[in-house]
């Protein structure tokens, strides 16, 4: 698969933030799916300054921690402070998985017309952990060491990051009827390029994404 090379992280920002702008102008009740982490804060930063219309659009998180004691640590705490709060999207058009009385979610975010994916050190997407079933659908999760140690940059210290999540799963994200991956880092590029041109394993559970017949792979160094 191609890996499209951006120049630097504000070019991968831009790019992303017009392929989002032109799918909620193209369809403006769009659902979208949305990540969290380091990697979409400057693709965040340039939709707010798009002035886009985000009225009739629904948003559905591909996670959220569980028994996490600090708010500021939560992902609707992060999507609130860099994007919700600086747009007009109607509150009860925002999903987070584990925020509804049904259980299980099967439905939550399938057939999203555009979700944007970052890619973890292990090759997780969302909180798929290497190991994770491709068939797999909203669940709970243990997190892998590596995440746990890779998102203790967040916090204080490792023992504050939480054990477990709750997560969108491959099958749902599959279901999108397009896909965006980005990534910003050196460290980010070999499980990149494992995913993308390796073997379709679940131990690498990005690699499922060879099998979807519309995504874009976005990265900076
Ligand atoms: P990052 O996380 O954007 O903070 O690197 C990506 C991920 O783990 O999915």
């Amino acid at each position: 698969m191609e890996i499209k090379i951006q120049k630097d992280y504000s070019e991968l920002s831009s790019t992303v933030a017009d392929i989002v702008k032109h799918q909620i102008q193209r369809k403006p009740n769009s659902r979208l799916i949305l990540p969290t982490g380091s990697t979409p804060i400057g693709l965040y930063k340039e939709l707010v300054n798009r002035k886009l219309n985000w009225k009739k659009v629904e948003t559905f998180n591909l996670d959220e921690y569980l028994d996490n004691t600090i708010w500021e640590q939560s992902y609707r705490y992060f999507m609130d402070e860099n994007l919700f709060k600086h747009i007009n999207i109607d509150d009860d058009n925002i999903y987070f998985p584990g925020d509804t009385a049904i259980w299980p979610e099967m439905s939550y975010g399938e057939n999203a017309d555009l979700c944007i994916l970052g890619i973890g050190t292990n090759g997780h997407i969302a909180f798929n952990e290497p190991g994770s079933s491709f068939d797999s659908e909203t669940r709970v999760v243990d997190l892998d060491e590596q995440t746990i140690e890779d998102n203790s940059r967040f916090f204080d210290s490792v023992d504050d990051v939480p054990k477990q999540a709750i997560t969108m799963g491959l099958k749902t994200i599959m279901k999108s009827k397009k896909i965006v991956l980005i990534a910003n880092g050196v460290h980010k590029y070999k499980i990149l390029n494992v995913a993308m041109n390796g073997g379709v394993t679940e131990k690498v559970p990005a690699s499922i994404l060879q099998k979807h017949n519309n995504v874009e792979v976005f990265y900076c160094d």
